[in-house]
């Protein structure tokens, strides 16, 4: 298992990659316009950590945007595809991604998080209660009616290494 930023850098590897995930997402997460994951997915703003097994097959991943200046990221979509859940690489996954982001100065993550998976996001150390003040963030992410917004601390020396 490996876990790789993936980017839409024009190159094939990423392209097949970008596009796995893609399905993954629209699989997974049925409410979403399909249109929608495919844009945010190839967006150049968002980037994507990619669970990769046996050296190609995309078996999950995060896709999300840094907003640098204000120290936070939004996780966009989060998923496993269907056949591999619950066995542990979601909480990998998230552990991965606090890693990395940590080293980008981000302070905190925010996400909104469909029904289903508020239980999931709660243990990845996710809260209802939105620590940071509405400057940093209100008008930076987009209103969501059909999620709840959750928000993670992601201190800047713990190890989330696993
Ligand atoms: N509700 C409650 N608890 C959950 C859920 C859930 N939906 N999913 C997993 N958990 C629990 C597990 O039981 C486990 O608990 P434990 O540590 O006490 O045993 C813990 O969360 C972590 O389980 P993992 O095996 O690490 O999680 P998994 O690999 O299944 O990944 C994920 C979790 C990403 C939510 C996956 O189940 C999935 O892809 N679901 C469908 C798509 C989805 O709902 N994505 C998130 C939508 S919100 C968004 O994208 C911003």
């Amino acid at each position: 298992i490996e876990f790789k930023i993936i980017t839409n850098d024009g190159t094939h590897e990423s392209m097949k990659m970008l596009i796995d995930l893609k399905n993954i997402f629209a699989r997974q997460l049925p409410k979403m316009p399909k249109e929608y994951i495919v844009r945010l997915v190839f967006d150049r703003n968002h980037e994507s950590m990619c669970i990769i097994k046996d050296n190609t097959k995309v078996i999950g991943g995060i896709c999300y945007r840094k907003y640098p200046t204000q120290r936070f990221a939004e996780i966009a979509f989060l998923a496993i595809t269907a056949t591999l859940q619950v066995k542990g690489y979601g909480t990998r996954l998230m552990n991965k991604f606090k890693e990395h982001i940590q080293k980008q100065d981000v302070e905190y993550l925010l996400t909104y998080a469909d029904n289903y998976a508020i239980g999931y996001f709660r243990k990845q150390g996710f809260y209802q209660e939105i620590k940071m003040q509405p400057e940093r963030w209100k008008g930076f992410i987009k209103d969501y009616d059909g999620g709840t917004l959750m928000e993670c601390y992601v201190h800047s020396t713990i190890d989330y290494g696993n």
